[in-house]
């Protein structure tokens, strides 16, 4: 009879904690979303699988408060979801000195140091320190130099789509692109051939297996959400197991760069900037000199961050290519024109090809790999024009695809039309609506690798365009 009276009493007690957490944001006058329950709040209703993530976030948007801001809740923790493009601008470019760091969950296994260590989940200064060398890394210079690594690669794709159409007139785009960009990062970002076009090819593999999120890997991650420290107590690990694969592979390539010659890619470039800070005196040394840790977490990280995001939108703009035929040969039509121009297909070449930005940036609007992103608040806020205060440590979300699905900044938004994206006609994109690569210092450092990739859209083999 105690015990269950105790369990009563526990019950109760927990409930009314809860309720209590649950009351953060109406206390503050935000509206909260529908669909918050108790102990889970939003996190059951976001992660229905019966529905897309970013259907729901946009039911949230246009019904309940969402396009100006409203309050959700993962687990107990709150979280401002802001879909205004001014809040949008103040959060992620004007006041970024309250909010320059992404939700942390600094795991305490010795298997998350390379997770840790990477620049999507440093923090403050840190991140500060390796944005700062990393971005070299990303110049028009840089991306221009690596440009016959790429075309090779383009090649070899368009190779592997005339063997399979041999044996299937069935391929499959995403996995196809996913093979190239594989191929590329791992050219471009050290030196390594992948054999991703091969059907043992390991790396692709690998990478897909990591953007799968099984039930155990979920419950590790509410784990993090819901009682961070009995997480960090029970040293679960937050990484995915593959990162030690990639991990190994970094590790290996750099003990080969002691010995053998340099190639100009990532690698290279962390490596000299190292060596430059090592040869600094004292008081001239970095205060977040690159460590050998952070060297590996960048490089694990320009796959894990690239493979995914750059397949989905090559797979994804030619599929709507392939939707609209006529777009199609007018695209077709421009880069004959331009190989015509330049003799062959240059990275000028591709930067003059509008109709060809037009499609990726329309594909990329349409179709956004990161339909949201997120930022947590370091010092407390108040939402300009409002009395609502973000304290330290809430997190801030912006809804990127129900920003670029929403009919007040793009009329007729389920429309594939590149022309949207024309010099002429971006002064009639409202800012801070259209943010495919995110916005502000913290945005995408990999945005100018894109272009790159496009190579791939339009190689032919012998003169013989796919169809
Ligand atoms: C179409 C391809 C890509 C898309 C759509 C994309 C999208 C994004 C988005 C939305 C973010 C978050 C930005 C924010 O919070 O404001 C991001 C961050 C990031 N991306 Fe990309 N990305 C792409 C390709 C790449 C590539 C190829 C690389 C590296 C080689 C890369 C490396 C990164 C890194 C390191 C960050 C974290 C930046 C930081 O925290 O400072 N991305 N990306």
């Amino acid at each position: 009879m105690i015990t269950w009276a105790l369990l009563a009493v526990l019950l109760v007690s927990a409930l009314l904690y809860s309720r209590w957490r649950h009351s953060y944001w109406s206390s503050r006058g935000v509206p909260t979303a529908p669909g918050s329950i108790p102990f889970l709040g939003h996190t059951l209703k976001l992660l229905n699988r019966k529905k897309y993530r970013w259907l729901i976030i946009d039911e949230m948007y246009r019904n309940h408060g969402g396009s100006l801001f409203c309050g959700l809740y993962d687990i107990h923790n709150p979280n401002l979801m802001v879909g205004d493009p001014d809040l949008v601008k103040a959060v992620l470019i004007k006041d970024f000195d309250h909010f320059a760091d992404r939700r942390s969950f600094k795991a305490t296994n010795p298997k998350d140091k390379v997770f840790n260590e990477m620049l999507t989940s440093a923090t403050g200064d840190h991140w500060k320190g390796i944005r700062s060398v990393l971005s070299t890394s990303f110049t028009s210079g840089r991306m221009k130099g690596m440009f016959p690594l790429v075309e090779a690669k383009a090649e070899g794709l368009v190779d592997y789509f005339h063997r399979q159409l041999e044996k299937d007139p069935v391929i499959r785009m995403k996995e196809s692109f996913g093979m190239y960009t594989m191929e590329v990062i791992s050219s471009c970002a050290f030196g390594l051939e992948t054999n991703s076009f091969e059907e043992d090819g390991i790396f692709p593999q690998k990478a897909m297996e990591m953007f799968k999120i099984s039930p155990f890997r979920m419950a590790k991650f509410l784990l993090f959400l819901t009682v961070p420290k009995l997480a960090k107590l029970l040293n679960v690990q937050i990484s995915h197991e593959n990162t030690e694969f990639f991990t190994d592979v970094v590790i290996e390539t750099m003990k080969q760069r002691k010995t053998g010659g340099k190639r100009g890619d990532f690698l290279d470039i962390m490596l000299e900037t190292r060596e430059d800070q090592n040869e600094k005196t004292d008081k001239k040394k970095p205060k977040y000199p690159l460590s050998d840790e952070t060297v590996i977490a960048s490089s694990v990280l320009f796959i894990i961050a690239g493979y995914d995001t750059t397949a989905n939108t090559l797979g994804n703009a030619t599929f709507l290519l392939a939707k609209h035929t006529e777009e199609q040969e007018r695209l077709r039509e421009e880069l004959k024109k331009i190989i015509e121009e330049h003799g062959t297909l240059t990275y000028q070449g591709i930067m003059e090809a509008k109709y060809l930005d037009g499609c990726i940036s329309e594909a990329l609007r349409i179709h956004p790999p990161a339909h949201f992103t997120e930022r947590c608040c370091t010092k407390n806020y108040q939402l300009p024009g409002t009395d609502v205060v973000i304290a330290k440590g809430d997190v801030v979300s912006i809804p990127v695809w129900s920003l670029h699905h929403d009919q007040r900044y793009w009329p007729e938004p389920e429309k594939f039309d590149p022309t949207r994206f024309f010099p002429e006609n971006k002064d009639r994109i409202v800012s801070g609506t259209y943010l495919p690569f995110g916005l502000g210092p913290r945005n995408c450092i990999g945005k100018g690798s894109l272009a790159l990739h496009c190579v791939g859209l339009h190689k032919k083999k012998n003169g013989k365009p796919l169809h």
